[in-house]
């Protein structure tokens, strides 16, 4: 039987060279079914606003919304290490905010860590969380809760300057004490760089081949949102139509009264 993942797993996989694979997951049935392929770590990703909720931008998840879809991945009973958003609000404020809405992530929702955006901004955050034995994932580069200061989803880190930032934040965050980082929309040379220096894993998305692990919406590699494909997204499968063509075939059945059959009626 598989063996439930923890964070010295991913030291290891780091230190090995073992790829580290990551979806995001907000429910039951498709968590049992991520689990069952074997992905290493599960993010109940603020997405779940998006892709979901059909929220424009990811700032109105609430920690209600998080605390709901991460009890929903954890009664899947995944072997993968489960990793909780932390949304918009609920850590930005204040430390003690911050520590108490990290721990109903863990304590309410069941998730084993927690993920924060932000860099050197963040650092002393991600301090506060980890010293109450919460891991913490950071997230730089592309943060989707700061939209509004980026100006739109916008490649981070280009230019000298830039990347010179991004550094920063990466080491902030390390000292920090947080045991993986995402890089997101990020150029891939500077992505390696960061993966090179870092000695805690870099989950990249959109940010190239060399990070120690890839991290994708799972809405996005199952083509279940036909709108908008981001350049970094590889669709695996194309869901939408295949269940816009069952819906069709089940109005039919119904309208024609093919369906139901003697087989699905009782006596
Ligand atoms: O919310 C999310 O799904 C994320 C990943 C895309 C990294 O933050």
């Amino acid at each position: 039987m598989q063996k439930a993942k923890t964070v010295l797993d991913f030291h290891k996989m780091k230190a090995e060279g073992e790829k580290i694979t990551v979806l995001t997951s907000y429910d039951f049935p498709l968590t049992g079914l991520i689990d069952g392929a074997g992905i290493d770590m599960i993010l109940v990703g603020d997405s779940v606003g998006v892709v979901v909720a059909g929220h424009d931008n990811t700032l109105p998840v609430t920690m209600e919304d998080m605390i709901y879809h991460t009890r929903a991945v954890m009664r899947a009973r995944p072997k993968a290490f489960v990793v909780a958003d932390m949304p918009f609000l609920s850590y930005q404020t204040d430390l003690k905010s911050a520590r108490l809405n990290a721990g109903l992530l863990v304590k309410d929702g069941g998730a084993a860590a927690v993920k924060i955006e932000g860099g050197v901004n963040v650092a002393e955050t991600i301090a506060a969380i980890t010293a109450m034995d919460i891991p913490v994932m950071a997230h730089i580069g592309l943060t989707p809760q700061s939209l509004h200061r980026m100006g739109g989803y916008k490649v981070q880190g280009k230019g000298d300057a830039q990347a010179e930032k991004l550094i920063e934040d990466a080491r902030a965050v390390e000292a920090a004490g947080a045991f993986a980082v995402v890089l997101e929309g990020i150029p891939m040379g500077l992505a390696q760089r960061i993966t090179e220096e870092l000695t805690i894993p870099t989950i990249g998305i959109g940010a190239g081949p060399h990070c120690d692990g890839q991290v994708l919406v799972i809405h996005d590699i199952l083509g279940l949102c036909s709108k908008y494909s981001p350049k970094f997204v590889k669709r695996y499968a194309e869901l939408a139509p295949i269940i816009g063509e069952a819906v069709a075939n089940y109005i039919a059945d119904v309208k024609g009264g093919a369906f139901p059959e003697e087989r699905h009626c009782f006596k």
